[in-house]
This record gives structure tokens, sequence and C-alpha cells, in this order.
């Protein structure tokens, strides 16, 4: 009876959208079934609702391209083998960063939703990584180990997801926004947590990459790296209402790594958000200049403008508030050239809570390698365990609206 009903629910709910309904059968037995979940998505790209309701083990790259009014209704399980000889190769390649992902989800108007799980199989990803480190890495230069992204909504507009947890993902980002407009991401539990005694390293909760109008809102975020990144080309992006546990802040940045490229970062509101147990809050991170004209070191052109980071709640994070632009570049380089990619109109307004005191009495730490304007800064009340707080500002042209008296940073 209760299954009859719920079925019959499931129709009327499922009617309310599109009249046509494809359902992936899992073929069980840890048989894969990513071609199956592909010919599906083929068969109803445009005008449908796909629904995944079961337990799905995939060992085939998932290219979902080409959907047009698609509803998928995800409340089952889709699970990545952890077949590291498979992935490495046939993930597919991103030319950004080398990455390389599980699953490209592209088209116009596509809902993701349902409180299933995309499950990442992340810790055999970890061990190894913990294992071989960098030299295997080569992201994706040698695909001998390339870490895969579980879901990238890529070349892709109008895209909501919402109501799905995502477990352990191998890499940076459990989710990638690449090359895409209006993409909307709410009721979010993002869980990237190691077993073992090896880091779940580079484990970001999103990462922004040449798309525009992306919200991020009401979600939980329990991970080891960026809770959200904006990397180049990231505009007109909304993040609210976040709780975010172990991460390294909400990020933008890196910018500006190689010479001959322009990176821009502008329009940014975010508000509402719990830190704890991270690196950093409020975080913007631009490479120095360099006078290498093929640098992929620093050097590169273009800004971080209009950006504003409000009500944030800070619980042992060791750089509640930084701008650092000459990330990874020697202090003697950034002297000598500094940074290309301006930082301007940026705005803090009530940041509160403690530090970790990692780094001493420091709270606040603004550091400009040319010099940064239209810095402003309200209601940042934040103690450190170390003593009454401090603040460091290097080359900032508003200090004066600051709220806080600035110290020079330590030479
Ligand atoms: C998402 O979950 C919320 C809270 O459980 C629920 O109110 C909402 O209807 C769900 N949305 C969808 C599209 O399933
Ligand atoms: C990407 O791979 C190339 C070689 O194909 C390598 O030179 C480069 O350093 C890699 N980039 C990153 C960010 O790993
Ligand atoms: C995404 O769009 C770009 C630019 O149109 C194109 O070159 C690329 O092949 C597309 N990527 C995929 C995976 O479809
Ligand atoms: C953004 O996408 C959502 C969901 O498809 C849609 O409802 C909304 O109208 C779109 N907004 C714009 C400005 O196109
Ligand atoms: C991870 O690496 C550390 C340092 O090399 C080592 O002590 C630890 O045993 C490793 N953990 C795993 C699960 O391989
Ligand atoms: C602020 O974000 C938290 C999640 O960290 C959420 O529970 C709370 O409702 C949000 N507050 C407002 C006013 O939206
Ligand atoms: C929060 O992160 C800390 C540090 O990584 C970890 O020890 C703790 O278990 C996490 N808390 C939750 C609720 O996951
Ligand atoms: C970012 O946008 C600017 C302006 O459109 C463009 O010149 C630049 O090449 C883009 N950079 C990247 C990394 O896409
Ligand atoms: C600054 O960014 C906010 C948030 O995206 C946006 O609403 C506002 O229009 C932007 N201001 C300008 C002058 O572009
Ligand atoms: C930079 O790249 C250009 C074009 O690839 C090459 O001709 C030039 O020799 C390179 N310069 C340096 C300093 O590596
Ligand atoms: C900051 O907090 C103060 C005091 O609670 C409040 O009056 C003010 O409106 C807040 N500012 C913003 C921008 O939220
Ligand atoms: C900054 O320093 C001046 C001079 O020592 C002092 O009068 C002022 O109260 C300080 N302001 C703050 C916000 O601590």
């Amino acid at each position: 009876m209760f299954t009859i009903l719920t079925a019959l629910l499931l129709l009327v709910a499922i009617a309310s959208a599109y009249e046509k309904v494809c359902r992936v059968t899992p073929l069980g037995g840890g048989q894969d079934d990513g071609p199956n979940i592909n010919s599906v998505f083929a068969e109803c790209a445009s005008e449908a609702t796909i629904v995944l309701d079961g337990y799905y083990s995939v060992n085939t790259l998932l290219l979902t391209e080409g959907l047009s009014h698609v509803d998928i209704l995800l409340s089952g399980t889709v699970q990545y083998t952890p077949d590291i000889a498979y992935w490495s190769p046939n993930s597919l390649y991103l030319t950004f960063q080398n990455a390389t992902t599980f699953w490209f989800l592209s088209g116009d108007d596509i809902h993701l939703y349902g409180g299933g799980t995309i499950d990442g199989n992340g810790q055999v990803w970890y061990d190894t990584f913990n294992i071989t480190g960098d030299s295997a890495t080569a992201g994706a230069s040698t695909r001998s180990f390339a870490r895969p992204i579980p879901l990238t909504v890529g070349n892709a507009s109008n895209v909501v997801v919402e109501n799905i947890t995502q477990w352990q993902s191998p890499n940076w980002a459990s989710s990638f926004v690449y090359q895409s407009t209006n993409i909307t991401y709410r009721n979010i539990y993002i869980d990237s947590f190691s077993y073992s005694s090896a880091p779940a390293k580079n484990t970001d909760g999103w990462d922004i990459y040449r798309s525009s109008q992306v919200t991020i809102t009401d979600s939980t975020i329990n991970n080891g790296d960026d809770c959200v990144s904006l990397k180049p080309n990231a505009t007109e992006i909304i993040v609210t209402n976040l709780w975010c546990n172990g991460s390294h802040g909400i990020s933008i940045g890196s910018l500006g790594q190689y010479a001959g490229e322009t990176d821009i970062v502008a329009n940014v509101f975010v508000k509402n958000i719990t830190m704890r147990y991270a690196e950093n809050g409020a975080r913007i991170k631009v490479f120095g200049g360099s006078p290498d004209a093929n640098s992929t070191a620093g050097g590169g052109t273009g800004y971080v403008r209009n950006v504003t980071f409000e009500d944030f709640y800070v619980y042992v994070v060791d750089d509640p508030v930084v701008i650092d632009q000459c990330y990874e570049t020697d202090a003697s380089v950034c002297a000598e050239y500094p940074s290309q990619l301006s930082i301007s109109d940026i705005h803090y307004s009530n940041v509160t809570g403690t530090s970790s005191g990692d780094e001493g009495t420091v709270v606040v730490d603004l550091e400009c390698s040319q010099e940064c304007e239209d810095i402003t800064a309200s209601g940042i009340d934040i103690t450190s365990p170390k003593g009454p707080a401090t603040y460091v500002c290097q080359n900032i042209a508003s200090e004066n609206e600051l709220g806080f008296n600035c110290t020079a940073p330590a030479s």
C-alpha cells in the first residue's frame, strides 16, 4: 500500500513537470550504469523528466549535453567507481588547471533536484594522492592520475541544482561552474572528508570559472579547501547563507597567475556566512607581477572590483579577512614588479567572532603590492586568543575608511 501510494505521488509530482518521463533502470551487482544514463539523457534531452531513483555505479564518463527543458529527479545515488586507471585518462579534460570531470552537464533550462546523492568515492583518490603527491598528479598533463570533479555544469544556461548531497570529491570542486550563465545552487550538502590519515586535499565546494549570474545559497559544506572559489571571469555572483566548516574560506582567486592573461572578478555579493575551523574567512588572492613575459607564476592583468562581504561569523579562523596581492610570489619580486591585477571597491561589514590565533593577534590582513582603492570596512569585531586584535595594512589608499587602526606588515 505504502509503495503504491508513494509511486502514485511520484507520478503525480513528475506529471506536473513534463509529460515525458524517463527512468534509468539500475543494473545492480556493481555493473556500470554509465552507458544507460548517457543513452537515457540522449533520448530524453528535451522537454522531459529523467528519474534517477536507484543506486547507480558509474564507470563511464557522463557526457550529457544539448539538454533543453529537462528535469533531473535524482532521489537515488550516483556513485563513481574509484577506478583510477580508467578515470584518469577517460574523465573529460577541461583545460583550466588541467581539471577533468566525471560528469559534464550541459544545455539550457535544467533542474537537477530530488534529495539524492552524488558520491565521488574520494577515499581511494585521497589515499593515492597522499602517497604519490604532485609527481603523479600532473593534472591532466600525463593523465596517469587526474582526479575528476564530480559535477560540472558547463556551457550551460538557466540551471537550478537543489536538494542534493555530494560526498567525497576526489579533487578541487565538488561542483564546477564552467562557461555558464544563470546557475543557482541551493540546499546542497557537501561533505568531503577522509576516513584515513590521508587528508582530503584540494576539495573546494564550488569553483566558478568564466561564468556569470551564479547564486549559491542555503547550503552546508564540510571540506578541506575553499568553501567557494571564484576563478577567472566569475561575475555577478551571489553567495549567501552558507555554513562552512574546515575550509579555506570564501576565496576570490587565485588570479593573475599567467602573464598575458586577463582575469576579471566583479560584482560579487557575499552575505551571512558561518566559517568554522578555517584557514580564511573572506579572502582575495592575486599573484604579483613578473619580469617574465611568459610567466606562469604571476604577471597577469585584470581586476577584482565591486565585492561585498557582509555578516561573516568566524570561529577559529586563521585569517578572517585577508587580501594578498603578492600570492605565492616573493616579496622582493612584488617590490620590483607589483601585481598588474588591480583590486578596488571592496567592502567588508560585520565580520564577527574569533580567530584561531595562528597569525598571532592579527585578525585582518590587507596587503596590496600595487595600491588598492576604495576598500572599506565596518563592524569588524574579531577577537584573537593571543591578545588584543591587530590589523595589518599595506598600500590601502582608503585606510581612513576601515574603522580600525592599521599597522604595517612585519618585514
Ligand atoms: C527541496 O527541499 C526543501 C526542504 O526539504 C523542500 O521544501 C523543497 O520542496 C525541495 N525542492 C525540490 C525541488 O525538491
Ligand atoms: C598542466 O599540464 C601541463 C602539461 O601538459 C603542465 O605544464 C602544467 O604545469 C599543468 N598545470 C597545472 C595547473 O597543473
Ligand atoms: C564548451 O564550449 C566551448 C566553446 O564553445 C567548446 O569549445 C567546448 O568544446 C565545449 N565543451 C564541451 C565539453 O562541450
Ligand atoms: C535563470 O534561470 C531560472 C531557472 O531556469 C529562470 O527561472 C530565470 O528566469 C532565469 N533568469 C534569467 C534572468 O534569465
Ligand atoms: C599519508 O601520508 C603520511 C605522510 O607521509 C603518512 O604518515 C600516512 O600514513 C599516509 N596515510 C595513508 C592513508 O596513506
Ligand atoms: C544565515 O545562514 C544560516 C546558515 O549558515 C541559516 O541557517 C540562516 O537562516 C541564515 N540567516 C538568514 C537571515 O537568512
Ligand atoms: C569541522 O571541521 C573540523 C576541522 O576540520 C572537524 O574536526 C570537525 O569534525 C568538523 N565538524 C563537523 C560537524 O563536521
Ligand atoms: C576574461 O574576460 C576578459 C574580457 O572579456 C577577456 O579579455 C579575458 O580573456 C577573459 N579571461 C579568461 C581567463 O577567460
Ligand atoms: C556591484 O555588485 C552588486 C552585486 O552583484 C550588483 O548588484 C551591483 O549592481 C554592482 N554595482 C555596479 C556598479 O555594477
Ligand atoms: C615567450 O614565448 C614566445 C612565444 O612562444 C617565445 O618566442 C619567447 O622566446 C618566450 N620568451 C621567454 C623569455 O621564454
Ligand atoms: C551590521 O550590524 C549592525 C549592528 O548589528 C547593524 O546595525 C547593521 O545594519 C549591520 N550592517 C549590515 C550591512 O548588515
Ligand atoms: C586609532 O588611533 C587613534 C590615535 O592613537 C585613536 O585616537 C583612535 O581611537 C584609534 N581608533 C580605533 C578605532 O582604535
